[in-house]
């Protein structure tokens, strides 16, 4: 049943080649302080910083940086921007980069006027803020995690050993978010892949989860089917505009907060994958294609209708003389043949977990109830045994 809800999301987007040209416009509605983030310096290698520069300075802000936000944003980093933020009195934050610097501008919007240590309010009592909230535009370079257009921010604490994210609401998204698939021409191949991973199991999240066929299916697998069609494009080319375009575009559309309307969504695999990152500090899409498989063929039994309809209408398997179970089979062995095609990493021993690591990792695997199972905490153990 679709049920009641709300709707409505606040980012403005800005799509395709000329989008940052759009860039001054929307700071004009901010004050003089600009926060400019970003990582470990692919925006100065492809001249996307210098482009940035330009503008701020065209616009008459003050600009103080930070820069090296890690993939994975730590703790650490968050706390030292907030002094930084502080120091600055910043009026703006502007985002630069992929999902890692736009997750740590928006936990940062929230900290900055936080009287609480924002690790214990927001991502271990799960608080909404309640402070002066520094709003966060953002330019993405990397397709991925959705936070352009979402309320998500995830932190690792690498001393708590957890990584855990908190999906704030609508004042916590971005204003703004510029997306142009140019700059994520010059994304490594690994990482490009990722994202690709990501965008998919965000999409699978919400579809695998409800017995009732309703709208947001049959989008998601139309997003499916766009995203399989243009990695096996970007795979072959990287260079591809059209293909990023779509990858891009796929990405914000698979986490921005519509197609799990209606729908009790899953989010297991990313609670594996993010308590296997939080040990390994591995790539984010990684760690998920490592635990999917084991997790999907747990709770294929439970939820077997959805994944006959996964693997007919996603990967157009013929269902004719087969039994359910076998359609569903073929379905996720399709997935599988799509993730190795794309070189996905299948193993958590391949990004770093070994066989010592697994209690702790099952202690910090967030057992969520939306999905079709919920797992007990010897599942956990036995799924992530099944991942290395
Ligand atoms: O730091 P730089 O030098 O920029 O390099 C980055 C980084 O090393 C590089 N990169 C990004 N754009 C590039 C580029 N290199 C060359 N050219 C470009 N155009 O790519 C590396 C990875 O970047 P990162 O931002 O870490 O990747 P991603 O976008 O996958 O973000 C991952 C983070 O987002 C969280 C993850 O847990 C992880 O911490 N997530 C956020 C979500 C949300 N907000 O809703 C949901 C996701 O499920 C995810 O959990
Ligand atoms: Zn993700």
């Amino acid at each position: 049943m679709l049920g009641n809800f709300s709707y409505h999301n606040p980012t403005k987007l800005y799509f395709g080649e000329d989008s940052l040209q759009y860039l001054r416009n929307e700071l004009n509605h901010y004050g003089k302080n600009i926060l400019l983030v970003y990582g470990g310096g692919s925006i100065k290698k492809n001249g996307l910083y210098n482009e940035i520069i330009t503008i701020l300075n065209d616009c008459g802000k003050n600009i103080a940086e930070i820069s090296g936000v890690m993939p994975n944003p730590t703790l650490e980093k968050l706390y030292e921007g907030i002094k930084i933020a502080r120091e600055h009195n910043a009026d703006f934050i502007l985002a630069v980069g992929g999902g890692s610097v736009c997750d740590y501008s928006k936990a940062l919007s929230v900290s900055v006027h936080c009287e609480d240590d924002p690790w214990e309010k927001y991502y271990l009592r799960f608080e909404e803020p309640e402070c002066q909230i520094v709003p966060v535009g953002c330019v993405l370079t990397m397709a991925g995690t959705g936070s352009e257009m979402n309320g998500g921010a995830v932190i690792t604490n690498h001393e708590a050993k957890l990584k855990i994210g908190h999906v704030f609401g609508e004042d916590v998204m971005p204003k703004f978010s510029v997306l142009n698939p140019k700059y994520t021409l010059s994304l490594p191949k690994y990482q490009m892949c990722a994202g690709i991973y990501d965008i998919m199991n965000h999409i699978c999240e919400q579809y695998f989860s409800g017995e009732d066929d309703n709208t947001s299916d049959y989008i998601s697998e139309g997003l499916m089917r766009s995203l399989i069609h243009a990695s096996r494009i970007a795979n072959e080319n990287p260079q591809d505009y059209e293909a990023r375009s779509n990858i891009m575009w796929t990405a914000t559309w698979a986490l921005n907060t519509l197609v799990s309307r209606g729908k009790s969504t899953d989010w297991m695999v990313h609670m594996l994958g993010q308590s296997v990152g939080a040990y390994t500090d591995a790539t984010h899409g990684m760690t998920l294609a490592a635990v999917s498989l084991p997790y999907y063929r747990h709770i294929m039994p439970y939820g077997l209708k959805k994944f006959v309809r996964f693997a007919k209408e996603v990967w157009n398997v013929c269902g004719k003389n087969k039994s359910d179970e076998q359609i569903a089979e073929e379905g996720l062995k399709a997935l599988e043949n799509w993730m190795q095609e794309l070189g996905l990493v299948m193993h958590i021993s391949e990004l770093g977990a070994t066989p010592d690591m697994i209690e702790g990792i099952a202690d910090g695997t967030i057992i969520l109830n939306g999905g079709y199972k919920t797992l007990t905490r010897d599942e956990v153990v036995q799924i992530l045994k099944e991942s290395l």
